[in-house]
């Protein structure tokens, strides 16, 4: 069964942790970040862009993916299926296919456009019981292969869009999507501190978790940060161990082209990232 994102969020929030938004890109991530969650006893949020869900054959396939792994898998710890950065349109999409949980991303948009829209889906979503992440301050990253430095959030903004009874927030504070560039000035902790002072309880987002010193997601998570989104890791460290295979010519011996075997190394490098994440936002054991 597929939970909705708040009720694990607030937990992570007052307990001090952090739950994992891992993005999924098919059957293999699915099942990795999955079965490592189960062996932790960690709660996931597994995490879908508008991109990742129109490869994977749109959303209703990845509902019914999803869902059948927890039943066939005996998958008992919390799952949220979420919808990364969600246009207006695709927020609608996610609501009618079975996702537990929406993110809009009207980071783009006016701060009053933004509101509007976001209070909109706020009561769409919760009139089925799917929880809703906003954004604020937009969140930079590789585009083009010009990488834009991350935003920071106007605190006062986020206290705006927090009232409108979103159940987790995404601000910027100087992360990107990505790699880091080597110049990077890190994360805002100031304008972290200054978000959580006006927004409370409400549990608060960290895009762009690749990359990000573990200290930095230590002290993030002490300022308020429930959730920690990670995307690329588990994409770099797939490639990395699939590269080798090949490489040392396993494709080629015996039956080494079968994509069960093929694809074995990638699927075992992404539950070691998702591991590893999971104890360093201290998730496990809190399902
Ligand atoms: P990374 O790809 O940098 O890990 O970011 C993931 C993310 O924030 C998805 O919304």
């Amino acid at each position: 069964m597929l939970v909705s994102a708040t009720e694990m969020l607030q937990k992570a929030k007052a307990g001090h942790y952090a739950v994992g938004q891992f993005n999924i890109n098919n059957l293999e991530w699915t099942k990795a970040i999955l079965l490592t969650a189960q062996e932790l006893n960690s709660p996931v949020i597994l995490g879908v862009s508008e991109g990742a869900g129109k490869y994977m054959a749109g959303y209703k396939t990845v509902v019914g993916m999803v869902k059948g792994m927890i039943e066939e898998q005996n998958i008992t710890v919390p799952v949220a299926l979420h919808l990364d950065h969600g246009s207006y349109d695709h927020c609608y999409k996610c609501l009618e296919a079975g996702f537990s949980s929406i993110m809009f991303d009207g980071s783009h948009y006016s701060i009053e456009e933004n509101v509007a829209k976001t209070t909109e889906l706020v009561k769409a979503a919760h009139a089925k019981g799917v929880s809703i992440e906003a954004e604020v301050g937009s969140i930079g990253g590789e585009e083009d292969g010009v990488i834009g430095m991350g935003e920071c959030a106007d605190p006062k903004e986020c206290k705006a869009i927090a009232d409108l009874g979103v159940d987790f927030l995404a601000a910027g504070i100087g992360n990107i999507h990505g790699k880091y560039p080597a110049n990077w000035a890190g994360l805002s902790f100031e304008t972290l501190d200054a978000i959580q002072q006006l927004t409370g309880d409400l549990p608060l987002v960290l895009h762009g978790g690749t990359g990000i010193p573990a200290d930095m997601i230590k002290k993030a998570i002490s300022l308020g940060v429930a959730k920690i989104n990670v995307n690329t890791e588990c994409q770099l460290s797939f490639a990395a161990a699939t590269r080798e295979y090949i490489e040392a010519g396993k494709d080629q011996q015996g039956k080494g082209y079968d994509p069960r075997k093929l694809l074995a190394p990638g699927f075992e490098a992404i539950k070691a990232t998702v591991k590893e994440k999971m104890e360093l936002f201290g998730s496990v054991g809190k399902a």
